[in-house]
């Protein structure tokens, strides 16, 4: 087993509980309506944590390999997968290096609420790219890199009552400390610029397709978009 960590592996029971404890499967409707109809495709789910994007990429009729870093949320997936079977195999393994058996073998890939956890994101895209059969398609969300930086914070308009998403530090790309949108402890994320997840996509051959910044529950996601989804496609030659 390849020596691999997740600063999730810590957190992995907390997050379990405030996700899906139940197993039923991911539900959002803009991951579905980027996916689209997955009948019969065989997808991966790139850092699935316990599973539940890859729940519903099954319960939507797709043929499912989940694979994450985290042995301990992967232990919640495997469980889940034991008491509801779904044919979901999961695997082990690290997202910025992923084996070449799995090259070209996927009609399509996603990577929900994960990328800006990840350390490494050029490997990352490129192991992506490499897993997509020509033409396929990946579709990702992440914390929104604008409203979600370094440097952030909300304030309160006193004027109408209103509350103003106030953003800093942009241009600083690393490691920050970022509370989790559950609130269950700090953890290390990695902040990029918008034009460095669009550049590398581009470059790994994943153009974009299509962009969603949906609305969010909180009076502050009202105003500006706190999670961006994409959808890319594969060029039929890829750049690796
Ligand atoms: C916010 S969680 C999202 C999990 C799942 N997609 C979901 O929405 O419930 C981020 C996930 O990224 C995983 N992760 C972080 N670094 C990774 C890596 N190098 N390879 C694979 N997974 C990784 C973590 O273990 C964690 O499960």
């Amino acid at each position: 087993m390849p020596n691999l960590t997740s600063a999730y592996e810590e957190l992995a029971d907390a997050y379990h509980e405030g996700v899906d404890p139940e197993g039923a499967g991911l539900s959002d409707p803009t991951f579905d309506s980027l996916v689209g109809d997955v009948r019969g495709e065989r997808v991966a789910a790139v850092a699935c944590g316990q599973g539940r994007d890859a729940r519903r990429l099954a319960d939507l009729g797709a043929r499912v390999v989940g694979l994450d870093a985290s042995e301990s949320l992967l232990s919640h997936a495997y469980r889940l997968e034991q008491q509801a079977p779904r044919g979901i195999e999961y695997l082990h393994a690290d997202a910025q290096n992923l084996s070449d058996d799995l090259t070209a073998s996927f009609d399509g890939v996603v990577c929900y609420m994960a990328l800006m956890d990840i350390p490494d994101l050029e490997p990352t895209v490129r192991s992506i790219a490499r897993m997509l059969k020509p033409g396929g398609w990946f579709v990702a969300s992440i914390i929104h890199p604008c409203y979600k930086t370094p440097a952030d914070g909300e304030l309160i308009d006193y004027v109408d009552g209103s509350t103003r998403r106030i953003v800093g530090r942009y241009f600083d790309e690393g490691p920050f400390t970022s509370p989790t949108r559950l609130a269950i402890l700090p953890r290390v994320s990695y902040h990029r610029m918008l034009s460095t997840y669009l550049n590398t996509f581009m470059a790994e051959g994943l153009p974009i397709v299509r962009m969603v910044e949906p609305v969010g529950d909180r009076p502050v996601w009202q105003t500006v978009p706190g999670i961006l989804y994409f959808r890319c496609q594969r060029t039929p030659s890829g750049a690796w």
